[in-house]
């Protein structure tokens, strides 16, 4: 069995030593899985040549891990709870034996098909049994999944396909969120047109919806799995193979395509969802997340089930057919552990009580918040009126390159401060720098996250950019693993999260780097130029400010061209990244080697104009004037 930590003091010890002794440590977490062979050194490399790897020589696979060796104890257990968009529409309860059926025969599909060891796989679809069951086949026959998440544009799956040079697409129809369709294969269709690397599209038919499917290339996914045998024998694996590739969003350039590892990540992902959540065997858990960020792939699918949980997916949003969906969910199956982002919580808050009247939620236990800083009002809402102030929070602060959460409380264990994501996990070393890279080692103080020493489940590279994810995270602070977060650690060494130190915008717990949607701006056909920044909002907890500088034959009204701009945005990147204001300025803050100051527009847009600073070595610092009274218009 896993190591559950059970009480405070029990933490302190085992922190302790997964820090005097990692690798005794890890190798004793890591005793616990499946191996086809144990590794030959828990831990080499480090951060100076950033070539650290974890259980080398071990041969393993995930998926033997999370569905096989369940099947002899608890076969029958549920291990997926699928819950329609539409609550009259029937739901899907699918055991360890069913999705042991299930992903080998579609390991079995996919290798008919041509698909091989480490090949990449692009996956595009909704939140359906299917997609756990894709990327569990891709894990099982040793190719690389990168998912898709379903709200992004033609575009932006072009750019991670063409990235990763996959070969195979798995897709749906479409699916309903809410009140609306959503046609995810004609999506795809236009992305596949700049794609030629693609040689085959598998299309889960969810809603019958009409579709082209394209001769040679598309095939339906009944089609294929048909014939196929419901058993296969699981590809052995190295420790340091390529499980998945993830995109993320930086402070420049395109989303960089984040590479996680077989081994490391397993355990990572493993430990961390039993001890975080402290995690029952009856337990029902339910993460609100799409499997399309990080947060479903390691605590939808990866964590649950290689800890033998039931785990729910919920295809819809939470205000569909109205706010209180969740809590009958929650109600309707009894859930135990409930795991949501901030903005969701706010936006629920926001509704008032009375979509609580008559919710029982008294199975609840746990409660987990990701994806952004939680205010201390959204916390103790969510305390109040959802945990009835029985049910520990878990603050969880992690990212797509950690691979699982690295600081967070334990249920129950670690006394919570709201905001406050509290105490390292064991095997983790923050430390907090100030801009030149000096350590701060007062208890008390506030600067720049790194980490100082690699754990499992940290992203081994950039796929293909092996310099690039040296340069981001390696360089800032030499030997350390910059985080990109700001934080302050408080008298009792508590770590409080305050958000994104570079040129990246949590909105809505979405992560989106400024470049990206500057250039997509630019590509609007009346603009010459824009910045952008992001700015508190009440329920996004960042919203994007726009600033343009429009070409001078762009004469339409300002309505007409925010709305040009607006879908730009959406066609390049997808409505998440969409600003929430545009300004139009004649002129962008310029240093005399011509860089934006974007810190001038961010005190702007942040409604302290007075903050900006001395702008009187600017190349043209009368622009700054005017962009205040447009602002505070
Ligand atoms: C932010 C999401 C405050 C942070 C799992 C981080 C948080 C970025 C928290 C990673 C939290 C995540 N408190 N901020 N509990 N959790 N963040 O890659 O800025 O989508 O760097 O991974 O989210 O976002 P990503």
């Amino acid at each position: 069995m896993l190591k559950k930590i059970s009480s405070l003091l029990e933490y302190e010890e085992q922190y302790q030593q997964s820090i005097s002794s990692p690798e005794k440590f890890w190798a004793e977490v890591a005793e616990s899985f499946l191996w086809k062979k144990k590794w030959s050194n828990v831990f080499s490399g480090g951060f100076e040549k950033v070539d650290y790897k974890w259980f080398e020589g071990a041969q393993l696979n995930i998926t033997e891990n999370c569905i096989d060796r369940h099947l002899d104890s608890f076969g029958n257990k549920t291990a997926i709870i699928w819950e329609p968009n539409n609550p009259s529409e029937p739901n899907r309860i699918i055991s360890y034996n069913e999705l042991h059926k299930e992903v080998c025969r579609f390991s079995n599909s996919l290798m008919k098909l041509g698909v091989t060891k480490g090949d990449t796989v692009c996956i595009y679809m909704p939140m359906i049994p299917e997609l756990a069951i894709a990327m569990l086949a891709c894990a099982r026959i040793g190719a690389i999944h990168s998912i898709v998440f379903g709200g992004f544009s033609a575009q932006s799956i072009a750019g991670r396909v063409q990235d990763a040079e996959c070969k195979w697409m798995i897709t749906a129809d479409g699916c309903y969120r809410g009140d609306k369709q959503l046609h995810l294969k004609n999506i795809v269709d236009e992305a596949l047109e700049q794609c030629p690397s693609i040689q085959k599209s598998i299309v889960f038919n969810r809603s019958n919806f009409p579709v082209t499917m394209k001769e040679g290339r598309d095939v339906w996914w009944n089609d294929v799995v048909k014939d196929c045998s419901t058993n296969h024998d699981a590809v052995s694996m190295e420790a340091e193979d390529p499980l998945f590739i993830l995109y993320t969003s930086g402070s420049t350039g395109k989303p960089k395509g984040v590479l996680h590892t077989t081994a490391g990540y397993m355990v990572y992902a493993a430990y961390t969802f039993l001890n975080v959540f402290q995690y029952n065997t009856e337990d029902i858990y339910w993460c609100t997340a799409d499997i399309g960020w990080i947060t479903g792939h390691s605590y939808i699918v990866y964590g649950p089930l290689l800890n033998g949980a039931t785990t729910l997916m919920y295809e819809g949003v939470p205000q569909f057919p109205d706010w209180g969906r969740w809590w009958n969910v929650i109600d309707k199956y009894g859930v135990n552990i409930f795991y949501t982002a901030p903005t969701a919580i706010r936006s629920l808050e926001a509704q008032g009580l009375k979509f609580l009247e008559g919710k029982n939620l008294s199975s609840l236990r746990v409660l987990g918040s990701v994806g952004e800083p939680i205010n201390e009002e959204a916390w103790e809402w969510y305390h109040k009126n959802i945990g009835k102030e029985k049910c520990p929070i878990v603050d969880t602060w992690w990212q797509t390159e950690t691979g699982g959460i690295l600081i967070s409380p334990l249920a129950g264990i670690t006394p919570t401060k709201p905001s406050f994501a509290t105490l390292p996990l064991p095997g983790v070393e923050p430390v907090l720098v100030d801009a030149n890279g000096n350590e701060l080692t007062e208890k008390v103080a506030e600067g720049n996250l790194c980490i100082k020493k690699s754990w499992p489940g940290q992203a081994r590279t950039i796929y293909k950019d092996h310099e690039k994810f040296i340069q981001t995270y390696f360089t800032t602070y030499k030997g350390k693993y910059f985080t990109g977060d700001g934080c302050r650690r408080d008298e009792d060494g508590y770590y409080r999260i305050t958000g994104r130190a570079d040129d990246v915008i949590k909105v809505s717990g979405h992560r989106i780097g400024t470049a990206e949607v500057e250039n997509a701006i630019n590509e609007s056909p009346s603009v010459v130029e824009s910045a952008v920044v992001g700015y508190p909002h009440d329920i996004k907890g960042n919203a994007i400010m726009a600033f343009v500088i429009l070409k001078s034959n762009a004469t339409a009204s300002d309505e007409i061209l925010k709305k040009e701009i607006s879908e730009t945005v959406t066609r390049i990147i997808g409505p998440i990244a969409r600003p929430e204001k545009i300004v139009f300025v004649s002129g962008l803050p310029k240093t005399r080697s011509g860089k934006i100051m974007r810190r001038i527009l961010r005190k702007i847009a942040e409604g302290e104009p007075d903050k900006v600073g001395d702008v009187t070595t600017l190349l043209n610092p009368e622009v700054v004037e005017e962009i205040k009274g447009k602002v505070s218009r």
